[in-house]
């Protein structure tokens, strides 16, 4: 039995030491340097000019990027018969002989990227010939133009992705991709791509992906490519995207056109699948109101072979002609929007997030968004409404953001909380709005056009910045559990509206917005994190501060002439990481609660050589106070020190003169305490 297990043991070890020694050899290195595991060969930065010879000769996977290698030959790859993958990044690279893949014809991806193919595309082309499983090729940042492409493709059955990004492409026509009968994505971006004949990529019949991102397509007159799931057209010059009039299904999921020119809403496809559609940064706007309704037709000029084609064409039909109901993700902000027709947004009953900030609107009404009941982030921001509408109550129970910051609000229509009881952030900043307030004595006249916040049961981040409110001690803010507050710029008189909230915030700001001898008690802010006083012209530190948990705290701009810190044992500075002081009027000879700090090493305090200090009405930077400072100090501040500068001079001169008086009477002096002696000798 006790010779079985030592069997079965010693077996156990042998087998650990076997797999030891294949984890060992897993990791070896070339004599070339490269590092190799299994089937697997890394020769990246090492100078090579050469592909090696010394690597395995099953490796599947070569990676040579960063390397001086200019041409691949025959025999540099014939070694490697069983070779799949293969990158040969940025080399210098000019030549791949004919015949070089003859010996490695299981290659799969190859990566060509930053070389430059160009110089020597013809020989390349035929070598590419005897590539019969390539499924990825990346040619990006070659120099290469439309007719060099043509050549290398020539004979690309197998391939399923392709980049071109970075080249010098001016121009696509239909011979360029005409054997790709099996890509699914093409990326063409960065190049100067002004025109793509029609057809260049109808035979592309399995195409998903196209991105021709960054270039100059001027527009896209006649869309039909009813295969492809993503494209992406953003960074172009389009003014104008219209797809073909067809009946059948369009596959479409992604289209992006965003940063463009375009004038209209895109003319999409009367059958597609679109869930995002991202159309930021362009000049659309709805024209219709300029004339009647029934005039709105906009005669396009089309120029094509020299010939010009007049269309007039009714933007707001074809609007309607397309099927918006399948919208998820609609960005169009940065536009020139000054009002959208109702039927537009009405339709789009599948949205979840709609994106209208930065246009023109004066108006929006939320009754258009009654058929989206999965809305979940409204962004009105940045336009200049002045009246928001509601005329029945849709349904925003989905909804999560809401921002409507830096428009013209005065009021908000009346109820419109009530059904938002899933909203988490709210941001009204930079409207002028006022919080409702309990009614004293008389009722307040303007109770009608307040914001009553109490049906926000679920509010967590409030922003009310620059609203010009008047916070005192009657408005309401209670029942809400906010962890974060903005209340930046306004009039805070009072907080005790803030005594609901106070236990659950996390971060406060109070920014240019509470009087200066306001006293402020935090000590049932437990759970505040980030606090902003700057900006106030505080002259009491709130001393309640010091036994919270802050990491952040800002104190720029206020009248401190001190902090109360005195050991290193405060709460606060346990916890704070971030710490702003500058523009505060501090008192030179009182700046120990600024080492107090500096041995607290967690606290940064960014601002610190911004941070100066009043010696006798001259402000100095604290970091560069000069030495005879902290002995003036002394002086200045010691009292027993100052009894001693006054006395000094009154001792010095007193000594002084009895020194010249001894001097002076000496002799006499002297004499007489001669005669005093004989006298007592006598004795
Ligand atoms: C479209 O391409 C641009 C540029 O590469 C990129 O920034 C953007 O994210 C792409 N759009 C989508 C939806 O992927
Ligand atoms: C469009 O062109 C037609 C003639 O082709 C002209 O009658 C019509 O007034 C033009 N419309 C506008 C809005 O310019
Ligand atoms: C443009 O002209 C070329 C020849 O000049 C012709 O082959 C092509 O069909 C023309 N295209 C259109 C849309 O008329
Ligand atoms: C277009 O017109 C210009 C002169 O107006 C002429 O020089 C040019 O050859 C024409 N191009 C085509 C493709 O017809
Ligand atoms: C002008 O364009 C329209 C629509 O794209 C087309 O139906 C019409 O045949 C074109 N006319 C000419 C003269 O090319
Ligand atoms: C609201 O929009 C403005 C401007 O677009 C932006 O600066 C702000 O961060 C947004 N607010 C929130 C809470 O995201
Ligand atoms: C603050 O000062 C103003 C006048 O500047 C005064 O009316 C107010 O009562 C003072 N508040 C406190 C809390 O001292
Ligand atoms: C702080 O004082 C400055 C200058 O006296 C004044 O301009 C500023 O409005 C004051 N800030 C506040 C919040 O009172
Ligand atoms: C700062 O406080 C001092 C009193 O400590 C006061 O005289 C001065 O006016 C205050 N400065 C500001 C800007 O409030
Ligand atoms: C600077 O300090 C002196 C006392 O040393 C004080 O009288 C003066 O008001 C202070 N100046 C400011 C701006 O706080």
């Amino acid at each position: 039995m006790a010779i079985a297990s030592i069997w079965i043991s010693l077996g156990c070890m042998y087998l650990l030491l076997t797999w030891c020694n294949n984890a060992i050899e897993a990791k070896r290195s070339s004599q070339t340097g490269c590092k190799l595991s299994y089937r697997f060969a890394d020769c990246r930065f090492l100078q090579l000019v050469s592909v090696p010879r010394d690597l395995p000769n099953d490796i599947e996977e070569l990676l040579l990027d960063f390397n001086q290698i200019q041409s691949i030959s025959k025999t540099s790859l014939s070694l490697y018969p069983d070779l799949k993958s293969l990158s040969l990044q940025s080399n210098g690279l000019e030549l791949i002989e004919p015949d070089a893949f003859q010996g490695a014809i299981r290659i799969e991806s190859l990566s060509l990227q930053n070389n430059n193919i160009a110089a020597e595309y013809s020989k390349t082309s035929e070598a590419l010939l005897y590539t019969p499983s390539l499924k990825n090729l990346d040619l990006s940042t070659n120099g290469l133009k439309m007719h060099m492409v043509t050549s290398l493709l020539g004979n690309m059955r197998t391939l399923e992705n392709l980049c071109l990004d970075h080249n010098i492409i001016m121009h696509l026509d239909d011979t360029v991709f005409a054997g790709l009968r099996e890509l699914k994505q093409l990326s063409v971006q960065w190049n100067y791509i002004y025109e793509v004949e029609s057809g260049t990529f109808d035979h592309l019949i399995k195409l998903k992906t196209l991105n021709l991102a960054f270039n100059s397509l001027p527009c896209i007159l006649d869309f039909g490519l009813t295969q492809l799931r993503t494209l992406n057209l953003s960074f172009n010059q389009l003014e104008w995207f219209q797809s073909r009039e067809l009946d059948k299904e369009f596959s479409l999921e992604l289209l992006d056109i965003s940063h463009n020119q375009l004038l209209f809403f895109p003319l999409l496809p009367r059958v597609h699948h679109i869930h995002t559609l991202l159309l930021s940064d362009n000049r659309m706007r709805f024209y219709s109101e300029l004339f009647d309704t029934d005039s709105s037709y906009v005669n396009f000029t089309i120029m094509e072979n020299n010939s010009t084609n007049t269309t007039a064409i009714n933007v707001w039909e074809e609007e309607i002609k397309s099927d918006l109901s399948t919208l998820q993700f609609l960005d169009m902000s940065r536009n020139q929007f000054t009002y959208l027709p109702e039927e537009f947004i009405v339709k789009m009953i599948s949205l979840i997030q709609l994106k209208l900030d930065w246009n023109c609107l004066d108006t929006f009404s939320l009754s258009h968004l009654r058929g989206s009941n999965s809305l979940i982030e409204l962004d009105l921001s940045y336009n200049r409404i002045s009246e928001l509408l509601m005329d029945d109550t849709p349904s925003f129970s989905s909804l999560h953001y809401f921002n409507m910051s830096r428009n013209n609000l005065q009021t908000l229509p009346k109820h419109m909380f009530n059904d938002m009881k899933g909203l988490r952030t709210l941001d009204l900043s930079h409207n002028r709005l006022s919080l409702c307030c309990k009614q004293v004595g008389a009722a307040r006249s303007d109770d009608n056009n307040c914001v009553d916040m109490r049906p926000l049961t679920s509010l967590k981040n409030l922003y009310l910045s620059g609203c010009g409110l008047v916070l005192d001690a009657h408005c309401i803010l209670d029942g809400t559990t906010l962890t974060h507050l903005d209340l930046s710029e306004n009039h805070v008189k009072d907080l005790s509206p803030l005594q609901d909230t106070c236990r659950t915030l996390h971060f406060l700001s109070l920014r240019n917005s509470l009087p200066y001898n306001l006293s402020l008690d935090f000590s049932s802010y437990q759970n505040l994190r980030y606090l902003d006083l700057a900006e106030n012209n505080l002259t009491n530190f709130p001393t309640s501060l010091i036994e919270l948990s802050l990491q952040s705290l800002d104190l720029r701009q206020n009248n401190f002439t001190s902090l109360p810190l005195y050991n290193t044992y405060h709460g606060l500075l346990r916890t704070l990481n971030v710490l702003y002081l500058s523009k505060n009027p501090f008192e030179c000879c009182e700046l120990s609660w600024l080492n107090v700090l500096k041995e607290s090493s967690s606290i940064n305090i960014p601002d610190l050589p911004q941070v100066s200090c009043n010696f006798s009405n001259h402000f100095m930077l604290v970091q560069r106070l000069p030495e005879s400072i902290p002995h003036s100090c002394l002086w200045k501040t010691g009292d027993v020190l100052l009894y001693l500068l006054l006395i000094l001079p009154i001792c010095v001169t007193f000594l002084v003169a009895l020194l010249l008086m001894f001097l002076t009477f000496r002799e006499i002096i002297l004499q007489k305490l001669k005669r005093r002696c004989r006298r007592s000798t006598s004795y």
